[in-house]
């Protein structure tokens, strides 16, 4: 099979398409014909292991000294149950699925055997494979955090990011919980964010939004804090009595299956849509990369593999 491998951490440029046998699945593994993947924030982290210091190290020693052990990146697919293990019974070939694996990896390839019981769930039939890969990551994020800040229906929620992959999804989740949402972000995403639900958009080239008026009941930081720190210390200056100011970045947040089948409802009944950005094929994952390490994609950047 066609697979993109990472060669050692580095720039984009250490990614390379090579020919590697296919993979056979174990006993509990379903492998899946990817048709298409994304290329995540945390793919271009791990391919740069572009961490603090100290994270580096520690990411140097689970993942791999000087290259990942899997060299194979990727963590989202969309695609298509192709074979599966003796011992596997909730999948079987020709089931069209979804899913994250931020462990395994392996989705920069046109097959990936991952294990059954992991986040893979049914894909929503109304969208093509490269929309329904572009629901799991921010989704999964972006549901994860809003639950714990416990939003509720009729609370202001302030999304600060609102145009990256978490963003989008936390704009349109919000509202799915019937929260009124305030979107962050630049000049050029302003309209994109007001079609996903906001009520209203701070544009923070012109706007800083600390200093507005506005109070509200959660802050959502969905940029991330190596560029959120300042924003974020001064954030409890527009939080309504009680309101909480939450980070994307605040732990090691529990994905669950549970809500992979959620989003996939949600993007089948049109409440939430999948936002795309580009779309390359992955003879082009070196420009891909390059294009995500700028910060300021919109929403996602698919791989179509088919
Ligand atoms: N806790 C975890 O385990 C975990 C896992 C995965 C990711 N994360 C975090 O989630 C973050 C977001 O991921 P993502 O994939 O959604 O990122 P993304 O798609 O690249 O989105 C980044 C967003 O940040 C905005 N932005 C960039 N620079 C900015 C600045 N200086 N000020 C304000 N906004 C700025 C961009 O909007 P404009 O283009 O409009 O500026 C864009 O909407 C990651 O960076 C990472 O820190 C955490």
């Amino acid at each position: 099979m066609q697979a993109v491998v990472c060669t050692r951490y580095g720039p984009p440029e250490v990614l390379r398409l090579e020919e590697l046998a296919t993979p056979v699945p174990r006993k509990n593994e379903v492998r899946i014909r990817i048709l298409a993947t994304a290329v995540t924030s945390s793919d271009c982290y791990v391919r740069g292991l572009r961490l603090s210091p100290a994270y580096r190290i520690m990411a140097r020693l689970v993942l791999g000294w000087n290259a990942p052990r899997r060299r194979v990146l990727g963590m989202v697919l969309s695609g298509e149950v192709d074979s599966v293990g003796a011992d596997v019974r909730a999948l079987g070939p020709g089931d069209r699925v979804f899913g994250f694996n931020r462990h395994l990896f392996g989705t920069y390839a046109q097959y990936v055997c991952w294990p059954e019981d992991g986040l893979l769930a049914t894909r929503p039939t109304n969208l093509t494979d490269e929309e329904s890969a572009a629901i799991p990551y921010g989704g999964l994020l972006a549901l994860h955090f809003l639950r714990k800040a416990g939003v509720r229906a009729g609370q202001s929620v302030l999304i600060f990011g609102a145009s990256g992959a978490v963003g989008t999804s936390a704009v349109q989740l919000a509202r799915h919980l019937g929260a009124e949402v305030t979107g962050v972000c630049s000049t050029a995403n302003v309209e994109l964010v007001t079609s996903l639900g906001a009520t209203r958009v701070v544009d923070y080239t012109v706007e800083d939004f600390v200093d507005g008026t506005e109070r509200y009941d959660l802050v959502f930081d969905a940029v991330g804090k190596r560029k959120s720190a300042g924003a974020l210390r001064r954030c409890r200056h527009v939080l309504a009595p009680g309101g909480a100011c939450v980070s994307v970045d605040d732990g090691r947040p529990n994905l669950r299956r549970e809500d992979l089948v959620l989003l996939g409802e949600l993007a089948a009944r049109g409440e939430i849509r999948p936002v795309l950005d580009r779309t390359y094929v992955l003879d082009d994952i070196v420009d891909a990369h390059r294009y995500v390490d700028l910060g300021h994609k919109r929403g996602n950047v698919i791989i179509s593999v088919a």
